[in-house]
């Protein structure tokens, strides 16, 4: 007998039905509430509501749980390739070695970008923010791909268009980067893996080709794949309602780097270092700058502590942690903000401020060391959230249109002036 749920609504009562999941996480459906109640439910910032039901990533926020396809994250972090991990969140299962091979070959032969999307390029201030520009230049791409914007695609057709928008990305990031410096691009090289393309992309000089370090290589593949997916997070919520609207792939993709890009969101990684750079500025005094994130008069937080689901530490900050010893250890760098960070964390976790709302570093708190260890600027860190986000939301998205569901449309309730008639602008 399944469970259902019961609800009393004046001297009625209604039974719901409950969806229990393959991790034993329950739900109250209410798809027929409305109709059979006449109440829609409110909860603002979605916190209570299941918005889907999906098989790509579970986490449990209090044990502090991830896992992609039912892989633990520990174990893909440690033996996986970001790539061999992206196919596995998109086509659901872990790659044979022929698998691999075929997918890294679709990826090789799709990742210049059309000449002409070079206007757009050259359309940017130099100095704008990275994320705006990565939104603007994916969304492009269906100016190039016409066929994407088919509703019923065939599956060849869309798996087509997943593989474009990924072997694509690392094209652009490492352009929006190179012309921040004003230096010339640099194509991408087939003989190259993805990762170690984009490196080359990003950091090679001119047209010559730089050995890349396997030290940094390695470090990226890791921080990508904790990335990769993150189940109904604001921006992969945001790419699967807009491709409920049968938007195409690059349009569901740009809006998701739009949601990213709030500070509140993927963009807390550069506003971490940009908070850590300023402590150190002040002096290094920690406890002067916790006291201000307790404060409710004062607007500072501390960026890259709490976390809407992890209501203990996110497992993602806790390999990442123990990576920036290794790496900075690796490349031989002293960073003063690791430190500053490392003091923050230790201040944090015994404060009952802290613990009372179960705050704990997450994924953006010392990604950013992470990143500028490895020579990238801070406003380019969100850009490399999106990087590694870009196959989850591609999971996503498909996933979405395999279960052929509904264009999303939240009902509210209406708090306005009620009926009111119309007055001529000279009796106001
Ligand atoms: C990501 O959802 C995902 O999965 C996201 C992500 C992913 O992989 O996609 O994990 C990536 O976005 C990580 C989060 C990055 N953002 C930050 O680090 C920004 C700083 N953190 C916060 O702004 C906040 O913790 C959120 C946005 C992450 C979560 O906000 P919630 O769940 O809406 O919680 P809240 O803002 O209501 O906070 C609850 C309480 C409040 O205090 P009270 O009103 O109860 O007294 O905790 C306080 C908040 O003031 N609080 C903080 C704090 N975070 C929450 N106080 C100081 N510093 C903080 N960082």
């Amino acid at each position: 007998m399944s469970e259902t749920a019961q609800l009393k609504i004046g001297d009625k009562t209604y039974d719901l039905p409950v969806i229990e999941g393959s991790e034993g996480e329950k739900a109250i459906d209410i798809s027929k509430l409305r109709d059979q109640t006449g109440y829609v439910t409110l909860d603002i910032g979605y916190k209570n509501t299941g918005a889907t039901q999906s098989a790509i990533t579970f986490l449990d926020g209090e044990l502090g749980i991830l896992k992609y396809r039912g892989y633990p994250i520990e174990q893909l972090a440690a033996k996986s390739s970001f790539i061999e991990v992206a196919y596995l969140l998109i086509y659901g299962e872990l790659p044979t070695e022929e698998q691999l091979k075929a997918f890294n070959f679709d990826l090789s032969h799709h990742t210049l970008v059309h000449e002409d999307m070079k206007k757009f390029f050259d359309g940017f201030p130099s100095k704008s923010h990275p994320m705006g520009q990565l939104s603007s230049l994916v969304c492009s791409l269906s100016a190039f791909y016409p066929e994407s914007l088919k509703q019923n695609q065939t599956p060849e057709e869309l798996n087509l268009s997943i593989i474009k928008v990924l072997a694509k990305m690392p094209t652009i990031v490492s352009w929006i980067y190179k012309k921040s410096l004003g230096h010339p691009y640099i194509y991408p090289q087939n003989k190259y893996d993805y990762v170690t393309n984009f490196l080359n992309m990003t950091f090679g000089q001119r047209t010559e080709v730089v050995d890349i370090d396997p030290v940094i290589v390695s470090a990226m593949n890791t921080l990508l794949i904790l990335h990769a997916d993150h189940e109904q997070n604001c921006s992969t919520s945001t790419v699967r309602i807009v491709g409920s609207s049968a938007s195409n792939i690059y349009a569901s993709v740009s809006a998701g780097i739009s949601a990213l890009w709030g500070p509140l969101h993927g963009g807390a990684n550069q506003e971490v270092i940009e908070m850590l750079q300023k402590i150190q500025e002040d002096g290094g005094d920690t406890d002067k700058w916790i006291a201000k994130a307790k404060d409710k008069n004062d607007p500072f937080r501390l960026m890259g502590f709490g976390h809407r689901v992890y209501k203990n530490f996110d497992p993602r900050a806790k390999i990442i942690k123990k990576a920036c010893d290794d790496i900075l250890e690796k490349l031989g760098i002293d960073d003063e903000v690791l430190e500053i960070a490392k003091k923050l964390e230790e201040v944090a976790l015994k404060d009952p401020y802290f613990i009372e709302r179960k705050l704990y570093p997450n994924v953006d708190f010392y990604s950013g060391i992470i990143y500028r260890a490895l020579g990238f600027p801070t406003d380019m860190f969100t850009v490399l959230f999106a990087l590694g986000r870009l196959p989850g939301w591609i999971a996503q998205w498909k996933e979405m249109k395999e279960h052929k569901e509904p264009i999303g449309r939240p009902r509210q309730i209406y708090t306005g002036a009620t009926n009111r008639d119309y007055v001529d602008i000279k009796n106001r």
